[in-house]
């Protein structure tokens, strides 16, 4: 668990440098209490588990994945269109992430501009690297020439699979809007390859180089990553490092924490500095839930009755 005293005081004056996320709408003459809060986004393709959280005022934006669209029911690139489209125009104007599907350059700004022009708030979602993984002959470098080109055209971006800072750093220099570091994705590795025995919270920055070579070990995450707490809390000392970098040099691309597992990583990463938060929609729905509201609403009911009404 992230204690109180291990977050900087200064990460609060992050959200000094950054746009109001709720601006007042026009006409209306009173400031909005939260116009500096951070955002709360539904990481789902389903326009029925957005819709509730949407009405409820909840959400101000939606983050989608061809993993997610697909689990959503989608089951060819036209199912999928539409479902997104449907999700653009319902959260219209607040942002909506779309993937991109392809993996070369020449084919990526092409479908990002596409994408683009389903509405003025979609997000050019860009995985921040793994191509040469996918397919050796491409370049390494492509999610951050496409982000950098995306930039130059004015479309919004929220560079993806980030998981560590140094990942984060070059998609801000590239110019993209939003890093997503995948916080859940990162704790669960911690916990499915640490030995019980070993130092907590190592396995990362210790893992083989699975590209064979050695001096590569290094850069599957920070030491600062690796090394502090507890294994659960590897994820959110991610979000942390990135926060307090970017708060550090005056970064103004949001640190949009994705990958959620449970709802203690909701307050969290709130503590440590995220900007966003991206979060599935079951945990969204319970996750303000409490027993004693619970309780202390059916006694004013019930009380209540007591008066006339
Ligand atoms: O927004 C990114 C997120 O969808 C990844 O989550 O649960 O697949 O690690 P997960």
């Amino acid at each position: 668990m992230l204690r109180p005293d291990e977050i900087p005081a200064h990460i609060g004056m992050r959200r000094k440098i950054m746009d109001d996320t709720l601006p007042t709408p026009e006409g209306k003459l009173l400031p909005h209490p939260a116009e500096k809060a951070p955002r709360i986004f539904a990481d789902t393709g389903d326009i029925k588990e957005i819709r509730p959280l949407h009405d409820a005022g909840i959400i101000s934006g939606v983050t989608t994945n061809p993993t997610l669209m697909k689990k959503a029911g989608a089951d060819s690139w036209e199912s999928a269109k539409n479902m997104m489209k449907e999700i653009v125009k319902l959260l219209d104007p607040h942002p909506v992430s779309l993937e991109l599907t392809e993996i070369t350059k020449e084919k990526m700004i092409p479908q990002a501009e596409k994408l683009a022009s389903y509405g003025h708030n979609v997000v050019i979602k860009v995985p921040i690297g793994g191509y040469e993984a996918v397919d050796s002959s491409i370049d390494r470098n492509t999610g951050l020439k496409v982000l950098h080109e995306l930039w130059s055209r004015d479309i919004k971006t929220n560079a993806t699979l980030i998981f560590n800072s140094t990942q984060a750093l070059w998609a801000a220099r590239a110019g993209a809007t939003y890093v997503s570091p995948f916080l859940g994705r990162v704790a669960d590795y911690m916990y499915k390859h640490d030995a019980v025995e070993m130092p907590l919270g190592n396995s990362l920055y210790h893992m083989e180089d699975h590209r064979g070579g050695k001096e590569n070990s290094r850069l599957f995450n920070t030491s600062y990553v690796a090394a502090g707490g507890d294994r659960k809390d590897a994820g959110i000392r991610l979000i942390h490092e990135i926060a307090v970098i970017f708060a550090n040099y005056r970064i103004k691309t949001e640190v949009l924490a994705a990958s959620y597992r449970n709802d203690v990583q909701v307050p969290e990463s709130l503590l440590c500095g995220a900007d966003i938060l991206t979060v599935p929609a079951p945990i969204l729905m319970a996750v303000a839930d409490h027993p004693l509201t619970d309780e202390g609403m059916k006694a004013f009911v019930e009380d209540s009755k007591a008066f006339d009404h």
